[in-house]
């Protein structure tokens, strides 16, 4: 018999897909304790801040948050409904720390990304001891083993296989918060995979900050699995329709993982392969270890194994020392690759990352003035994609209820969210649709046939919305 939820558990999270991952297995792990989830902190026993660390804007955010959930908590006190748990988790508490508890002392719990298993200790130690607890240890022994089986999450679900990254991009804080680079054995990832599908599950992204470094121990001899070798094994997962990767690094995109993209069907034709900046110069002050030329005969090399591939990049702007001219490199690679979509911010200064030392920091009104003129090369290029899959027949995984009654939304093979009248039951299938309008952010469908594979395990459970994360740095 299931024990009967007592108590409730805000878990509001910012940032990345890896971020939404984690906020789903803290939930896994605090069910036993009783804790059911809601969207609402004023409704919840315990609110925590999964949070973001990778520009200011997106760091100072928790600060904002936490001075709401103070006077939130008082309101909650006032009312009779008891005292209201503050957690902040995630890379802002990885990074700040103690500092953290100084700044916003009526914080009970500060955990890293590597810790949030140890949050039924961290609260008994709380109930015991009060005072706050603060946990940003980074373990040997890494919090996967310790999570218990994932729940229920729908059509379509995240699955993390790597964490952390080696690659010390000078703009990137990623190495400090998330640490080394960690994969996670293949065993673990084709189990965790199986229990996503048993419970209906038909389409699975793998998550890690560099995702194609992957080099997880195999299940036989201990020898290390790539990537492509993972894909073509879980690809056997009857169920398992579609898989992605995120996020890629084009210094990583090796041979095996190309074919994977030619002879793989579950793969999807679609990739996030973060360039940054098209200018050899400021490629080299980033320390990525590629040229833009370097760049595109990868991109050339997909497009010949999976012709239908769609790109997608991040880009930053501003970069200290990024002149005109290196701007322009970063507009005639974008006029060159071509890309369906793509997330552009202006560079932001990280405290302890190399680059935000360095001499030549760009002026913001100029800053913006790059990125306003990059969005725009960017969002016509997505514009001319959406405008021409008007006519095409593809398929759709349904995975949500649209804003509009009788209003399905899903998602297309090159991740565009695609609105269709259908019926409720369908819910969770991934059906045959003709599009039948393309608009910048979106397209829209009508229904040629359902498909013929099963319904998810229980499409009532499926989320109703879902936030749309920002990418995994690379
Ligand atoms: N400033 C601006 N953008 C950054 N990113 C990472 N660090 C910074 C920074 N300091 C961007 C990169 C990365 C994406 C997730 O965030 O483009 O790929
Ligand atoms: Fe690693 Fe990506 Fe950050 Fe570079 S941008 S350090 S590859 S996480």
């Amino acid at each position: 018999m299931t024990k009967t939820p007592s108590k409730t558990v805000c878990i509001k999270t910012y940032g990345c897909q890896m971020n939404v991952y984690d906020a789903a297995r803290m939930a896994d792990v605090l069910a036993p304790l009783g804790y059911r989830p809601v969207t609402e902190p004023a409704e919840a026993d315990m609110v925590l801040l999964n949070t973001c660390h990778i520009r200011e804007k997106a760091s100072e955010k928790v600060f904002s948050e936490l001075g709401r959930l103070r006077q939130l908590r008082q309101v909650r006190i006032d009312r009779g409904l008891g005292r209201m748990v503050i957690g902040v988790a995630g890379c802002v508490a990885q990074a700040e720390g103690a500092e953290l508890l100084a700044r916003a002392p009526w914080v009970d719990l500060v955990l890293g990304p590597q810790t949030y298993h140890r949050l039924p200790e961290m609260l008994a130690r709380l109930a015991r001891e009060g005072g706050a607890q603060l946990d940003t240890d980074f373990p040997a022994d890494p919090k996967f083993d310790h999570l218990p089986a994932p729940g229920p999450r729908g059509p379509s679900a995240f699955l993390s296989i790597q964490e952390g990254c080696d690659r010390f991009c000078t703009f990137c804080v990623v190495p400090y918060t998330r640490g080394a680079e960690v994969s996670r054995p293949a065993a673990a990832v084709l189990d965790e995979a199986r229990a996503l599908v048993d419970q209906g599950t038909t389409e699975i992204t793998l998550l890690g900050q560099n995702v194609n470094a992957y080099h997880g121990d195999g299940p036989d001899d201990g020898a290390a699995w790539s990537l492509a070798r993972l894909i073509r094994a879980l690809a056997e997962i009857p169920g398992l329709t579609r898989l992605r990767y995120t996020t890629s690094h084009p210094r990583d995109l090796t041979d095996d993982l190309i074919a994977a993209h030619a002879e793989v069907p579950a793969l999807m034709p679609f990739l996030h392969l973060p360039v940054q900046s098209g200018s050899d110069r400021i490629l080299k002050a980033m320390n990525r270890g590629h040229t833009a030329e370097a760049y595109r005969r990868v991109v050339d090399r997909l497009r010949a194994a999976r012709p239908d591939l769609a790109l997608s990049s991040d880009f930053i702007v501003g970069f200290p020392g990024e002149t005109e001219a290196d701007f322009q490199d970063t507009l005639s690679l974008v006029r060159a690759v071509h890309f369906v979509q793509a997330y552009s911010f202006k560079y932001s200064p990280r405290p302890g990352t190399p680059a935000a030392a360095r001499p030549g920091q760009v002026p913001d009104p100029i800053k913006g003035e790059r990125l306003a003129r990059l969005q725009e090369v960017l969002n016509t290029q997505q514009s001319l994609f959406n405008r021409q899959c008007v006519g095409q027949e593809m398929d759709v995984l349904l995975d949500r209820v649209g804003r509009r009654p009788g209003q399905l939304l899903g998602r297309s093979p090159w991740m565009q969210p695609v609105h269709v009248s259908a019926p409720a039951a369908i819910l969770g299938r991934s059906c045959r649709v003709l599009i039948v309008d393309g608009q910048p952010n979106s397209l829209a469908g009508r229904l040629v046939t359902p498909a013929t594979e099963p319904p998810s395990a229980d499409a009532d459970a499926a989320p109703a919305a879902a936030p749309t994360p920002t990418r995994i740095p690379a």
